[in-house]
């Protein structure tokens, strides 16, 4: 099993290799390969029940979605993403809703942003709640940022970023997510920080990447960032098996007799 000191251990050593999964079908493959960190991404928002942002997903779906990752996973490190509203409002509920993924079987917990929501951070740690940060583009403040551009390309902004990763490490978050920003920046919060970074389209030089496993599979027929490299066509191969299982029904093919039962 992959405990968290091995993530932070695995800093200048070996690159750490993440992925997302919301099933249980996948997280078995996942976890077989050897992938050290599985994100139960709010992302299944957009890549499993098809909404345009991550803003709907709610804490019973993802507690739904944790809890089926985990039951399969045995070597893998499980974390679970906290949703809209479950961490932003009061201290209280967000150190709440976070033990609820422990609960259901996440090693840690993962949420975005730095200074407006480094009490609730505080507060899990204290409690024994590992926490990923999350800075760059936060897609769960999509329409404050005005979409999902690359974040970080002002100074102002370079320097806000810098700032929050800094802050979320002296708070105790055992890992950073770097979303979308510059390569050159996100290499200079890497070597600034002790902790691993974990980017998505931010670049070689994060200390490990993470991406969303339906991109990687061409398995999300709506669209397909620029940064996700498509190592397989799934969605193109379902598409064939489902044609051909729909023909053989329609020309009496299937079930022949190896399929029937005597
Ligand atoms: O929800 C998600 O999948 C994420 C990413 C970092 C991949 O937050």
């Amino acid at each position: 099993m992959i405990t968290i000191d091995r993530i932070i251990a695995m800093k200048n050593k070996e690159k750490i290799a993440c992925l997302t999964a919301y099933d249980y079908p996948m997280a078995k493959i996942l976890d077989r390969t050897g992938i050290d960190i599985i994100l139960v991404g709010d992302s299944a928002a957009n890549v499993f029940a098809g909404e345009k942002t991550t803003l709907p997903i709610g804490m019973e779906e993802m507690l739904y979605h944790t809890r089926i990752v985990s039951r399969c996973v045995s070597r893998s490190l499980v974390v679970a993403d906290m949703p809209f509203l479950s961490y932003q409002v009061k201290v209280e509920d967000a150190v709440y809703n976070a033990g609820r993924f422990l609960k259901a079987g996440a090693a840690a917990v993962k949420l975005e942003g730095g200074e407006t929501v480094i009490d609730a951070i505080r507060r899990m740690i204290a409690v024994g709640i590992p926490v990923m940060g999350h800075v760059g583009l936060t897609p769960q403040s999509v329409h404050k940022l005005g979409g999902y551009k690359t974040q970080g390309r002002s100074d102002a902004e370079a320097e806000q970023i810098s700032h929050d990763a800094e802050l979320l490490e002296r708070s105790g978050c055992f890992a950073l997510v770097l979303e979308k920003i510059p390569a050159a920046l996100a290499g200079k919060i890497t070597r600034t920080l002790k902790i691993p970074t974990i980017g998505i389209g931010a670049g070689a030089e994060c200390d490990g990447q993470v991406l969303v496993l339906h991109d990687i599979l061409g398995l999300f027929p709506d669209f397909t960032p620029k940064f996700a490299k498509q190592y397989a066509r799934i969605g193109d191969d379902v598409e064939k098996a489902v044609e051909k299982y729909r023909d053989e029904v329609k020309n009496n093919i299937y079930p022949g007799k190896e399929y029937t039962l005597e």
